[in-house]
């Protein structure tokens, strides 16, 4: 079962406007107000696209009431039955700060077919394609897990690049890198991209490590779905709460390890849309009655993996 092409044009038009709604905060400092114009553009083009769609992950959970939120429904209420992930505004200090890498962020499948993350903290693994299956597991140690990936690649340790989101709470991976000699590329935010980096050959990144968002997690695994790429997950529990709310969200085995696979099934499309210029594309340029965005498109089931750049009316 495939999501029909139709569908492409509509919702990168939803990661366009977004990204536009965003970049009309580029830099004044206010990453709310930047991420709820996001949101509101967002929204209102999901409502125009002719599915019947329901946010699978989103701006939060039902009780906070934001917009997009989880269990919403979008769309005309015609059309394909779609899951839909969306991260209106990936990098919100980014957009605040006028920082490079600030996205607009959406995957869809079929109904049934994506995970229902809550919104808490997820462990991450990811490398390219073309190694083994499961080469690398969260459960093996940093050592072992780069030592696995420079035998697959014939080449030493040392010659490793991984990419690290910049936490206190990385501090043990990282002196675990550093005393293998690994190169180490540091995000400061946004790993959504730090994850895709691993599909990048221009990039230079071997290896993504380390705990962010579930939903950035999700998002990144749609993506390297599409690009033959291998990603493991766990939900990175604080407290009991956050337990409460994965139990409710269906989740049995609070402690499973997710492959793309169990995160998402069958056919996707994503898209990201820059709304500052970044690692993966350029960000919103202003024209006046119209604005230009740069769009990262995968479909699976056509095998479509472009970069777009459209001029659209404001
Ligand atoms: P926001 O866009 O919501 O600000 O998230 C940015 C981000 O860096 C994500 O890419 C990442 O998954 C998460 O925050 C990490 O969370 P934290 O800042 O709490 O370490």
């Amino acid at each position: 079962m495939v999501i029909d092409k139709k569908y492409l044009d509509p919702f990168i038009l939803a990661t366009e406007r977004a990204a536009y709604g965003a970049s009309l905060f580029k830099g004044k400092g206010d990453k709310i107000a930047a991420d709820q114009s996001a949101v509101d553009e967002m929204r209102n083009q999901l409502n125009k696209i002719n599915m019947k769609g329901t946010i699978v992950i989103g701006e939060g959970e039902l009780d906070e009431a934001p917009m997009l939120y989880i269990g919403e429904e979008v769309g005309n209420k015609f059309g394909e039955e779609l899951d839909i992930a969306v991260d209106p505004l990936e990098g919100t200090n980014f957009a605040a700060k006028n920082l490079p890498n600030a996205l607009s962020v959406l995957a869809v499948t079929k109904k049934g077919n994506l995970l229902h993350a809550p919104d808490i903290y997820m462990e991450k693994i990811a490398i390219g394609a073309g190694f083994p299956d499961n080469l690398v597991d969260l459960d093996f140690d940093v050592q072992k897990n780069i030592e696995r990936l420079a035998n697959a690649k014939r080449i030493s340790p040392k010659k490793i690049t991984a990419c690290v989101l910049k936490r206190p709470r990385h501090d043990q991976i990282v002196n675990s890198l550093n005393s293998l000699g690994v190169k180490i590329n540091f995000i400061t935010d946004g790993d959504v991209s730090g994850v895709i980096s691993v599909a990048d050959p221009k990039s230079n990144i071997d290896i993504y490590f380390g705990i962010g968002g579930g939903p950035e997690g999700v998002l990144a695994a749609a993506a390297l779905s599409c690009l033959d790429c291998q990603m493991q997950t766990r939900l990175s529990f604080q407290n009991e709460d956050e337990k409460n709310r994965s139990r409710n969200m269906g989740i049995k085995d609070l402690n499973q390890k997710y492959n793309i696979n169990d995160m998402v099934k069958g056919d996707v499309i994503f898209c990201a849309t820059g709304v500052t210029d970044g690692d993966l594309v350029k960000g919103i340029k202003d024209q006046g009655d119209a604005f230009q965005a740069e769009t990262y498109v995968l479909h699976k089931s056509s095998n479509t993996n472009k970069i777009i750049k459209n001029n659209i009316k404001k």
